[in-house]
């Protein structure tokens, strides 16, 4: 494989920091409040980028103040940007309280208009391609069904969730959150071992890979029918936004320069820890040395 392709959202993402989460018909005070660009495919490239490979970024952008502001951010990354422009640029509401516990509302804008048609001419061959769903299903379908005898190896992160036989079935590897896995699966996830047979169920219904995070307690990995278990890296967290991007961009990029499996994973989990120890999504991304510096360590 020679290089990575992020074909994703990108969002503002307005960040509210309270004491606790307002419940229905509640208002709360905000004591910390933060503009940052945000957006699981924009975080999964920023997250690549700073784990020490230079992806491709490919997303959609309003013809507006926000798409502005995102742009400069995205200009900083090493990053290769395919970006269009149109409509309104996607917006996510994100309310965290103290114990990091966070509710988010998005509106997709022009993340709902990125067609195929958008980047049909960029070549992706031999390459890591990574896809969650906050772009059309039909966008990713179309790509991979104009792609498949391109030698691509596709990471899904099936999030929002939406069960799309095609997507799950044409991808490589899935990396669903212990909610998603539970309802790709179809059972309860109250343990490790649980964990362990939800692996085995996906693997076999989609014929591929898994790698479920399970956030605060590790991950675990379903691949080529080996079935490995990572213990968490405790950190103290103020903010879990995007620690799920975080984590599959670390991973992409570790396994690209590895293809080492358990290496690429332990490297993404302590990577995703880190990233929960700032408020917002990529700003608290960490970079490769202070992952590598731990991992040296642990
Ligand atoms: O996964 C976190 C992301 O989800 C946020 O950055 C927000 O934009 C939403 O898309």
């Amino acid at each position: 494989m020679n290089g990575i392709s992020v074909i994703g959202s990108v969002n503002i993402d307005i960040i509210m920091s309270s004491p606790k989460l307002p419940a229905t018909g509640e208002t709360v005070k905000a004591d910390k409040y933060y503009l940052y660009p945000g957006g699981k495919g924009a975080n999964q490239a920023v997250s690549v980028a700073r784990t020490g490979v230079k992806p491709r970024f490919i997303g959609k952008l309003g013809n507006d103040y926000f798409a502005e502001i995102i742009t400069n951010y995205l200009k900083k990354e090493n990053m290769e940007l395919s970006l269009n422009y149109g409509a309104q640029t996607g917006i996510a509401m994100i309310n965290v309280e103290s114990s990091g516990k966070n509710m988010i509302t998005v509106y997709p804008g022009s993340n709902s208009n990125l067609s195929y048609n958008d980047f049909k001419n960029i070549e992706i061959k031999n390459s890591i391609v990574m896809f969650q769903q906050e772009i059309p299903l039909k966008t990713i379908k179309d790509f991979m069904s104009n792609n498949s005898e391109n030698g691509n190896t596709i990471i899904t992160d099936p999030s929002p969730f939406y069960e799309d036989k095609y997507i799950l079935e044409n991808s490589d590897i899935l990396t669903p959150n212990e909610t998603e896995a539970q309802l790709l699966a179809g059972c309860e996830i109250n343990s490790i071992e649980d964990a362990e047979k939800a692996s085995v169920k996906i693997c076999s219904k989609y014929k591929n890979n898994v790698i479920i995070k399970l956030g605060s307690k590790g991950s675990l990995s379903n691949y080529n029918g080996h079935i490995t278990y990572f213990k968490p890296y405790k950190v103290k967290s103020v903010d879990t936004t995007g620690a799920g991007d975080c984590f599959n961009g670390a991973f992409a990029s570790e396994f690209l320069r590895t293809e080492n499996i358990d290496k690429s994973i332990e490297f993404a989990n302590i990577a995703a820890a880190l990233s929960t120890t700032g408020y917002g999504a990529f700003p608290s991304f960490p970079y490769r040395n202070h992952v590598i510096s731990i991992m040296e360590n642990e």
